[in-house]
């Protein structure tokens, strides 16, 4: 995947061009790699701040169509944004502050959670754990789009709706160490995007 395919950000001399000029300071400026090249950023901001600044639009290519995705609910809820973040796949980059050095990778698919055509045969449970309220409906979307990856695999939506469920879905809320709703896990393992993050 070239640069231009994988993040559709115009060239690194027009990198400054969508950034705010006015009364007001910014963080220390420091530089983050994006696909390999340096891209300019400022402490405090997040990585996707950072990016869109860039005039980058997509973050991250789909699993099934490979279509681009990029920042869209700006909060963490719609998993649109995720990247490879310092080697961690599945990272949000609406919520993940920049670091001086920070090595950014424009996804393709799941990233490196099914690392192979081998793996992708093996049989796939994701489980999406949600309030069952509409917000959480990306994240439900996200599981699907990971279930749907594997050529055999299952999605399970526990969303508290179902009583019968109830005393099963708190065992495996505790058992997988969600801290925080919605969740995702794959095959007994939370998501690390589901991980607390720096920002
Ligand atoms: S833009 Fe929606 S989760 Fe980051």
């Amino acid at each position: 995947m070239t640069r231009r395919e994988a993040c559709e950000r115009p060239a690194s001399h027009e990198a400054e061009s969508m950034r705010i000029d006015g009364a007001f300071s910014r963080g220390r400026a420091i530089e983050i790699v994006v696909d390999g090249e340096a891209l300019p950023a400022y402490a405090g901001e997040s990585v996707a701040a950072a990016l869109v600044a860039a005039g980058q639009r997509a973050f991250r290519r789909t699993a099934v169509r490979d279509e681009p995705r990029g920042l869209y609910c700006g909060i963490g809820l719609c998993f649109d944004c995720l990247m490879t973040i310092d080697g961690r796949p599945n990272v949000r980059a609406c919520r993940t502050a920049v670091r001086a050095g920070m090595r950014v990778t424009s996804q393709r698919g799941v990233g490196t959670w099914v690392r192979n055509e081998a793996a992708r045969s093996v049989a796939k449970l994701v489980e999406v754990f949600t309030n069952g309220c509409p917000a959480c409906e990306g994240w439900v979307a996200y599981g699907r789009e990971l279930a749907g990856s594997a050529s055999r695999s299952e999605l399970r939506v526990w969303d508290g709706r179902d009583e019968r469920e109830g005393a099963e879905r708190q065992r495996r809320i505790a058992r997988y160490g969600i801290a925080e709703l919605p969740a995702i896990v794959v095959d007994g393992q939370l998501l690390p995007c589901c991980l607390p993050t720096s920002a």
